[in-house]
Order: structure tokens, then C-alpha cells, then sequence
């Protein structure tokens, strides 16, 4: 169930134990007048959506979560409500994991100490040693009063990892990590509740930036960026106030990139 922060703080939760997509339920419930700040949660879906267009595969055990919040905020700042759920899922990874087993946001080879490392990839994916080990998914939906209702839908792969996509994939269960889609969703609805926090006092929405940036994958290393079939490829210099990925080029030019697909290493 929910953490005992997220309960204290008046979040609710509804749980399946299979559903079509947990986005689409909380956008429906968005569009009928539910309330912000619930969770819907499965064990299982069966019509997962990732991010553009794919298919998100979550079989039965793996956690897919989506919040409802109807929050005050200005266009722009919206899409950094990726980032903050990405830093909620850093904080909830590193108590669920046995201590020693993760190293976040430190450089180095992967896992050549035999630990596995976190990290965040732009925009919105956590990586274990490299591979998906979760994504998160932000979709929005108008009240019935015309606000504007964000979903944040956010899937971790804990006892399987899927097989056939075109990245490479990964499990807690894989990582040795015997945890629950349930103990790994308290965790997440508890820290979900200090970065929001964080990102509702507008002054603070930097400092989630930059937990964001301290635990990115590929910060000073080449990159090439995808998007509708063009590539661009620079130096990964930072991400900006608005979670936009900053790039820079062999000329020293910048560029500002708000979606694509990151590969790393790729100069
Ligand atoms: C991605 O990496 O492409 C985003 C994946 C997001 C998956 C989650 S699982 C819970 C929620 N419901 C969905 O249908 N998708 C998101």
C-alpha cells in the first residue's frame, strides 16, 4: 500500500490486480472529476504505454503506478515534473536496495566492484549497469472545471525484465534484489511526497534539477540524440532550468533538445 508519508499526507490509492494501463485509468478519472493525489497502482497490465508510442510490457509482478495530481503550475514547468519523479525513484531505489549493492551518481565503470550502478537517463528512465530498469511516462488530461490534470505514470520492471525491446533491459530480481512491487511502490509513494514538496515551492525546483543532474548517466560524455529521424550528437553538457538537455558540439555551439532518444557514447 502507500507509505506512511504519502498516507499522512492525504494521498489514496487504487489497486488492481490487472489493468489495461494505469495512465489511461487515472487519465479517465482525471476527465470525470476525480480529485488529484491518487495513486492507481497493478501488478499487471495489459495495454502499457511507454513513451512515445511504444508498447510498455509490465507482466505480473512488476510495479506500474500512476498519479493523479491536478497541480498549479505554468506550461513550462510541467515537464519537469518527469524529473522530479525520476528523483522520487532514486530516493525509493536506494532504500530498497541492500546497502552496498548501488553506487548512485558516481563515475566510473559500471559495476566493476561487483555493484550495480543507478542512474537517471534524460528524460525521464532509471538505469541499472546501463540498462532500463524503470520508466516513467507523463500525460495530461483536462477536469471537467477545465484545469489541467498531469498523469505521472512510472513502471519498474521488479521480477522480470521484458525481452525484444530495442534497448537493453534489466530487473531488480536480475539484480539480485528480492523486493516487491509492493515495497518498492511504498518507498516511491513516500518519496514521491518530499520532491514534490520540493518542486511546489517554486524556489526548490532547482534543487530537484540538481539531484536530477547528480545522479544522471552520460553528464561530459558524447551523445547522440534521436528524434523523428534526425540525430544530433555532441558533448551532454547539462540539463536546463526547464529539464531541457543541453548539448554541445565540436564547435563549442549549443544546442537545446526538449524530447528524443539518448544513446550514449556515440561521438
Ligand atoms: C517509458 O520508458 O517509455 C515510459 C514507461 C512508463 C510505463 C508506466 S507503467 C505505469 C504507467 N501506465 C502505463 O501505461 N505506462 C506507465
Amino acid at each position: 500500500g502507500l507509505g506512511a508519508k504519502a498516507r499522512a499526507a492525504g494521498y489514496r490509492l487504487k489497486g488492481y490486480d490487472a489493468i489495461g494501463s494505469t495512465n489511461s485509468e487515472a487519465l479517465a478519472a482525471a476527465a470525470t472529476g476525480d480529485p488529484g493525489g491518487i495513486w492507481f497502482a497493478a501488478l499487471q497490465q495489459t495495454a502499457g504505454r511507454g513513451r512515445r508510442g511504444r508498447e510498455w510490457l509490465s507482466p505480473p509482478g512488476n510495479l506500474a503506478a500512476s498519479l493523479l495530481i491536478i497541480p498549479e503550475t505554468t506550461p513550462e514547468l510541467v515537464a519537469t515534473l518527469g524529473f522530479v519523479a525520476g528523483v522520487a525513484l532514486n530516493r525509493a531505489l536506494s532504500l530498497v536496495l541492500p546497502v552496498g549493492m548501488v553506487r548512485i551518481g558516481i563515475d566510473g565503470a559500471d559495476g566493476a566492484d561487483g555493484r550495480s550502478r543507478i542512474a537517471l537517463k534524460w528524460p525521464n528512465d532509471v538505469l541499472a549497469d546501463g540498462a532500463k530498469l524503470a520508466g516513467i511516462l507523463l500525460e495530461s488530461a483536462k477536469t471537467p472545471e477545465g484545469a489541467s490534470a498531469i498523469i505521472v505514470g512510472i513502471g519498474v520492471n521488479v521480477v522480470a525484465a521484458p525481452q525484444g525491446v530495442p534497448y537493453p533491459a534489466t530487473s531488480l530480481r536480475a539484480l539480485g534484489v528480492q523486493r516487491t512491487a509492493q515495497d518498492v511502490f511504498e518507498a516511491l509513494s513516500d518519496a514521491w511526497v518530499d520532491t514534490f514538496a520540493l518542486w511546489q515551492d517554486g524556489a526548490c525546483v532547482d534543487r530537484v534539477l540538481r539531484e536530477w543532474r547528480q545522479s544522471a548517466a552520460g553528464i561530459g560524455a558524447p551523445v547522440a540524440v534521436s528524434q523523428d529521424g534526425s540525430v544530433r550528437r555532441g558533448i551532454f553538457e547539462t540539463i536546463d532550468a526547464s529539464g531541457r538537455l543541453v548539448i554541445r558540439d565540436d564547435d563549442g555551439a549549443r544546442t537545446v533538445i526538449t524530447a528524443g532518444d539518448v544513446h550514449f557514447g556515440a561521438t
